[in-house]
């Protein structure tokens, strides 16, 4: 049986499976993660002479420093993009505070002790609030740093205090996508996939986010 080609979230397939991303979304992920990727790893290359080995990924030093600037706004724009599909489903539900109460057995992996998730757990809603906030703090802080000349020059020591932040910003936002990272592909394994191709099994879904799969099952019915 053929399956159509545009797949809403949420969608029971008949081979056991379930649409956890659309095609949108998951492109709009991409685009996020590619570009956040060159932001970090060239930014990284300009905080730390020990770290400038990383600038290549620019293709040499010098292409990194003018590109990292304009990667930075499609990261931003990417961000907005990712914000129109989920700033209703990233909002904070009354399960989420007996999920937070918990996070200690997601931590531990040991996913049997923890309530039910909704499509999001509230650890994940966090880092997509953390990532969102940070974005724009750094697309404020980065313009200004892009364009200095803009600035009077009796603001100018505006500067010691703008850079900071946006090395602070950056650094909040390095560590929440180690634990992004580390969560999603190492510690619920099967997540990468459905990122990757939009499916993940109905015990996957039942597994991880109950509440959703609940929702789902009730829809079809
Ligand atoms: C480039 C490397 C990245 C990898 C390998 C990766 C991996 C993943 C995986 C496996 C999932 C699915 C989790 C699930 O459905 O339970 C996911 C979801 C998600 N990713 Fe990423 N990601 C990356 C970059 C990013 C970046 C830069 C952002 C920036 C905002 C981001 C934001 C999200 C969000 C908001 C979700 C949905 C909720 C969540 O799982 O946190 N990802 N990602």
């Amino acid at each position: 049986m053929s399956t159509p080609t545009i797949l809403r979230e949420g969608t029971i397939l008949p081979e056991g499976q379930v649409v956890r991303y659309t095609f949108e979304e998951r492109a709009c992920h991409w685009v996020n993660g590619v570009t956040y990727l060159f932001c970090m790893l060239t930014g990284l290359a300009f905080y730390s002479p020990y770290l400038y080995w990383m600038s290549y990924v620019g293709g040499s030093p010098a292409t990194a420093r003018t590109l990292h600037p304009w990667v930075g706004v499609f990261f931003f724009v990417a961000m907005l993009w990712m914000h129109t599909l989920w700033k209703v489903q990233m909002a904070s539900i009354p399960e989420d505070q007996q999920w937070k109460d918990n996070m200690k057995y997601y931590i531990e992996n040991r996913d049997e002790l923890l309530p039910p998730a909704g499509r999001f757990n509230a650890g994940q809603k966090l880092f997509y609030w953390v990532m969102y906030y940070a974005a724009i703090i750094l697309l404020l802080t980065g313009v200004v740093m892009w364009f200095p000349e803009l600035m009077p020059r009796n603001l100018h020591w505006l500067l010691t205090i703008i850079i900071p932040i946006h090395a602070a910003a950056a650094l909040v936002t390095i560590g929440a996508f180690i634990i992004h990272i580390y969560m999603g592909i190492l510690m619920v394994p099967g997540g990468l996939k459905g990122i990757a191709y939009g499916r993940v099994s109905e015990e996957w879904a039942a597994h991880h986010h109950r509440l959703w799969y609940e929702k789902i099952k009730k829809d079809s019915r």
